[in-house]
């Protein structure tokens, strides 16, 4: 995993990418019939946070939170959109069905569309980094950093950059969509962490040390992963020996699955479960919980290589969000209507929407 103070060389340009993020929303903001509605939130923070990873990685932005996202960016997103979409059916379907149906080859068309568009971004990335050398200046950044340590191969270089790309994307935006969500149904919560939030930063553009003075802000994410922990389920295969867990044995080779969305919503570690209560986390409202009742990033040496970085986003980008604008208050709610139930309903609907008000002092 990529550690803490390595992860916190990235908050200026997370920063910049979180402004164009907030720019958009305005526009969106007045842009809509009602002069409030935000229209489709998470397919914008989709390419929020598509716009963040793909700018750590390559160190170029690539006009996701552009009004125009240029095309060939634009067919990119609609690739990953549908190998998402094909792959529920590749993998329910057997093989006999391939050159029958249509799921299969679209499948393996946007996989091509995903790893051309990643080595275009890495070739360039690359040609820039041998001219540096050549003029004797030192490369910075992710993908030197790759390419560098000299344990990869190019081609694994190319896999490894698609990987990230995928994972860092819906994993932080489908957060931030829930984390809005729920705080647009509770104005306490969304009140506090406004007063939190302005407390430490002003009218300042938070940066990591003032993020280790918002302790809610960490605990509505926390709270968010708990309750939608992007990433459902976790096996590993006890390889080396027999073990035994909670007085049950499994024998050496045994599947082992840990189910994030049951455990974290466990009665016995969090009362009330199915409640969004981020001051569960805080210490003083927090009540004693196993530390391995809600571990949506993994645990280990296989846990969530990109932890820091998610976190660092979503921290920043729901600070920047919840604080607006220096001596206005802006309220998020629900567009009337609305009506949620899972993640993907979130895409492709108008459901947030936000008035500002001056602030009372
Ligand atoms: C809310 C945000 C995120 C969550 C909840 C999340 C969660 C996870 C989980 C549960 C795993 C599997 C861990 C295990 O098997 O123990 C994982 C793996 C991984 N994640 Fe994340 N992730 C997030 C964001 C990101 C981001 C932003 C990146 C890229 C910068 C990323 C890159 C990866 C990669 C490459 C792996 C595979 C690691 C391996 O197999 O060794 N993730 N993630």
């Amino acid at each position: 995993m990529l550690k803490p103070t390595e992860a916190m060389l990235y908050a200026g340009t997370l920063n910049a990418v979180t402004s164009d993020l907030l720019g958009r929303l305005e526009a969106k903001r007045r842009g809509s019939p009602s002069g409030q509605g935000l229209g489709d939130v998470a397919s914008l923070l989709y390419r929020f946070a598509l716009e963040g990873i793909a700018s750590i990685l390559f160190e170029t932005r690539i006009g996701c939170l552009e009004p125009q996202v240029p095309p060939e960016t634009q067919r990119f997103i609609d690739a990953i959109g549908c190998m998402f979409r094909d792959s529920v059916f590749v993998t329910a379907l057997p093989a006999w069905t391939r050159p029958l149906l249509p799921f299969w080859d679209r499948y393996l068309r946007s996989w091509d569309t995903i790893f051309a568009f990643g080595k275009q971004l890495i070739d360039r990335r690359m040609e820039e980094l041998a001219a540096q050398q050549e003029r004797g200046q030192e490369a910075s950044g992710y993908l030197s950093y790759l390419l560098a340590c000299g344990h990869l191969t190019p081609t694994q270089v190319y896999g490894s950059v698609a990987e990230l790309l995928l994972a860092g994307v819906d994993t932080t935006s489908n957060t931030l969509s829930w984390a809005l969500y729920h705080l647009a149904r509770d104005p306490q919560a969304q009140a506090n962490l406004h007063r939190e939030v302005t407390g430490v930063v002003g009218g300042q553009v938070p940066d990591v040390p003032h993020l280790a003075q918002m302790p809610l802000l960490k605990a509505i994410i926390k709270e968010t992963l708990r309750l939608y922990p992007v990433v459902q389920v976790n096996s590993r295969v006890a390889v080396e020996k027999d073990i035994i867990v909670g007085g049950y044995l499994f024998p050496k080779g045994t599947l082992i699955s840990f189910a994030h969305f049951t455990l974290s919503r466990d009665e016995r570690s969090f009362p009330e479960p199915e409640r969004f209560l981020p001051q569960r986390w805080l210490r003083a409202g927090a009540a004693p919980h196993h530390p391995f009742s809600s571990i949506p990033f993994g645990y280990g040496i296989r846990g969530c290589v990109g932890r820091r970085i998610a976190e660092l986003e979503m921290h920043l980008a729901l600070a920047r969000v919840s604080g607006g604008v220096p001596g206005t208050r802006q309220h998020w709610s629900l567009c009337p209507g609305s009506r949620l139930a899972t993640s993907s309903w979130l895409k492709g609907y108008s459901w947030l929407q936000v008035t500002s008000a001056p602030e009372k002092r």
